[in-house]
């Protein structure tokens, strides 16, 4: 398999922090990271609530790390708005919701970095007919709606099969894993294709999270 040429983004899941000390669990792994992951559950998506727009808003005002949006919502469309008066700079939503098409339209059209989500469960081909349309195509390696929940290793052929098609299509879109991310299943995962690894568990779960953060990047470039 050959490695993609695109550098390695480390995003920490704040759904893994403190959420009574965001702000500080943000700044203590700012220098080891890229982006930030935020995950919006609406307990309908997944039987789990997170967090929404104002929150999204608060971390805005603490950090200048691209937010990247993980909606595990039913209508992704809804929180398009609140979620661009927040200052999101991404928004990805599940294929598994139907054909994403207008939906990833409008996503662009307010400016936002495109992404569409794959979940553990749900083949690749499902996302294959919308890859020119997405800046980011998010490959579950749980199923979503928790973390701290085990890598599952059969998800990583999907990310191979996601990064053979960018390759043969000539996209550019990144590739993104999330579940199960930590020094353990980093090198699998980037070597399987993905240049984007989310962490929850594997960063804030850990007693030293910047160490964490910077053995993981570490881990995936070994
Ligand atoms: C779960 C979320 C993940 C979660 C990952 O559905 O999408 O972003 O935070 O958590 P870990 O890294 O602990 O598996
Ligand atoms: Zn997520």
């Amino acid at each position: 398999m050959e490695r993609d040429p695109r550098p390695l983004l480390i995003a920490p899941s704040i759904l893994a922090a403190d959420y009574g000390r965001l702000a500080d669990e943000i700044a203590t792994v700012r220098p080891a990271v890229d982006w930030l992951h935020v995950d919006i559950m609406d307990g309908h998506f997944v039987p789990n609530l997170s967090i929404g727009p104002p929150v999204v808003a608060s971390l805005r005002r603490h950090t200048d790390l691209l937010l990247d949006c993980h909606l595990m919502v039913t209508d992704p469309a809804r929180w398009l708005e609140p979620l661009k008066e927040a200052g999101a700079d991404g928004v990805s939503f599940h294929v598994e919701l139907g054909n994403p098409t207008e939906v990833l339209g409008r996503i662009r059209a307010m400016g936002f970095m495109t992404g569409l989500v794959v979940d553990g469960p749900t083949p690749i081909g499902a996302a294959e007919p919308y890859l020119d349309l997405i800046d980011l195509l998010l490959v579950m390696t749980i199923k979503a709606g928790f973390g701290g929940q085990a890598l599952m290793p059969e998800t990583l052929t999907k990310v191979e099969r996601a990064n053979r098609i960018r390759g043969q299509r000539a996209l550019d879109f990144r590739l993104e894993v999330d579940g199960g991310i930590n020094a353990d299943t980093a090198a699998t995962a980037a070597r399987a294709g993905a240049d984007v690894l989310v962490s929850g568990t594997g960063i804030f779960g850990q007693r030293d999270p910047l160490a964490a953060a910077r053995d993981l990047r570490r881990s995936a470039l070994a």
